[in-house]
């Protein structure tokens, strides 16, 4: 039976990793999957990770299921990093998954499932796996336009344009912060501005938080999530530790269904059990222990706080060196934009021959598309991008 499959499109990001890890220069600059690395190029596991494992290891007497949707406990902690009290706790059903990508596919299922005609409008461009799964589902994909090519910021008047056309029962992806690939993101006004547009169209959103700490920081970077899922009667909110915890590997994540009364609750959270049932039946559980224990205890959260205080504080200080050095080398101010961007990535703006030269010639691999992952350079290494930006021609 197996003669009719057909060979799947590559992930462009995993499909670059391969690429990178093959090529034998020493000196080459991996810019491209969007994973932290401190200044010698380890991922590390955060201290407070490492102490919660530790106390995990010496208290945990039983590895025996816990719930469908995962600990309650990890609900709660979660509910209560991502929307502080934005929305009343008994309007949310909650259930962990397999990492953030976990929660984005529950979710699209769940709309799938609530409304199958309905259409998910996604930013152009977007993380290249909400296309492949809303593809891989059959769901309806309605692009809405988002990155200025000449200024690098967002395209807010095309953007709002585009989101107007969308109607009652229509979703509206968007990144609650961080945004991937572009690293654009939208101000107070701007959110304000999409927040009418979906109250006038009656579309639901479906916030995908991925990056909460990595921007202007962990509230601040809440902030737009909260003002949404507060404005309107429904919400989705697709949310990952994998980054904010440094959990990548143990896959981390939370779907939230918010509806403006406890009945529709008690419904969302049946299904959200359901879909899980479904897909894997028991989301894992270690990743969001950990998670649970570090926001729950006073001295670990502080501990991981600080933490990611500092890995944000690195790759902003990243950002302003490469825009110092680039407008020393190119006596302009065009590449300001990267120390405005906000979170792991920004989008260069650059050709893909020219991305492709990046590689050939100087060993930096960055997404064909010109996203580069700022957390993948350290204060040596920006000199050496920045030159090597101007030799390409961007
Ligand atoms: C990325 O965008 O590089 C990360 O979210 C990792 C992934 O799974 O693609």
């Amino acid at each position: 039976m197996f003669e009719t499959l057909q060979a799947q499109p590559a992930d462009k990001i995993l499909a670059l990793m391969q690429m990178y890890k093959d090529d034998p220069r020493e000196t080459k600059i991996d810019l491209g999957v969007g994973v932290y690395k401190d200044a010698t190029g380890l991922t590390p596991i955060m201290r407070a990770v490492k102490s919660a494992e530790h106390q995990l290891w010496e208290t945990q007497d039983s590895k025996a299921y816990t719930g469908l949707a995962g600990d309650p406990a990890f609900a709660d902690a979660m509910i209560s990093m991502v929307l502080g009290d934005a929305v009343a706790r008994d309007c949310i059903a909650a259930a962990a998954t397999p990492g953030g990508t976990g929660a984005i596919r529950q979710a699209f299922e769940l709309i799938k499932m609530a409304r199958p005609q309905a259409r998910v409008f996604v930013s152009d461009p977007t993380w290249p796996n909400h296309l492949s799964i809303l593809k891989y589902l059959d769901m309806p994909v309605v692009p809405y336009r988002y990155f200025d090519d000449e200024t690098r910021g967002v395209a807010f008047e095309g953007m709002l344009q585009d989101l107007k056309t969308a109607q009652k029962g229509d979703v509206i992806l968007l990144h609650g912060c961080c945004h991937n690939p572009t690293g654009a993101n939208l101000n107070g006004e701007q959110w304000n501005a999409v927040i009418q547009v979906l109250q006038d169209a009656g579309a639901t959103p479906m916030v995908d938080i991925a990056y909460q700490g990595f921007g202007d920081g962990l509230i601040a970077d809440a902030a737009a999530t909260r003002q949404v899922a507060a404005a309107v009667p429904e919400c989705l909110i697709a949310a990952s530790c994998s980054k904010n915890f440094g959990i990548y590997r143990e896959r981390t994540g939370v779907l939230m269904a918010l509806s403006s009364d406890t009945s529709a609750q008690r419904l969302n959270q049946g299904t959200l059990a359901f879909l899980n049932r479904q897909n894997f039946s028991f989301p894992p559980d270690h990743g969001a222990r950990l998670v649970t224990m570090i926001l729950n205890d006073d001295t670990l959260r502080a501990d991981w706080m600080t933490e990611l205080e500092d890995i944000r504080t690195t790759m902003l200080g990243l950002r302003s060196q490469l825009a110092q050095e680039l407008q020393n080398l190119s006596g302009s101010d065009r590449f300001g934009f990267l120390a405005a961007h906000r979170g792991m990535f920004s989008r260069l703006g650059a050709s893909p021959e020219m991305v492709e030269k990046l590689r050939t010639d100087h060993g930096i691999y960055m997404v064909g598309d010109s996203r580069m992952n700022i957390a993948g350079l350290n204060s040596q290494t920006v000199p050496i991008l920045a030159k090597a930006i101007i030799d390409v021609g961007i």
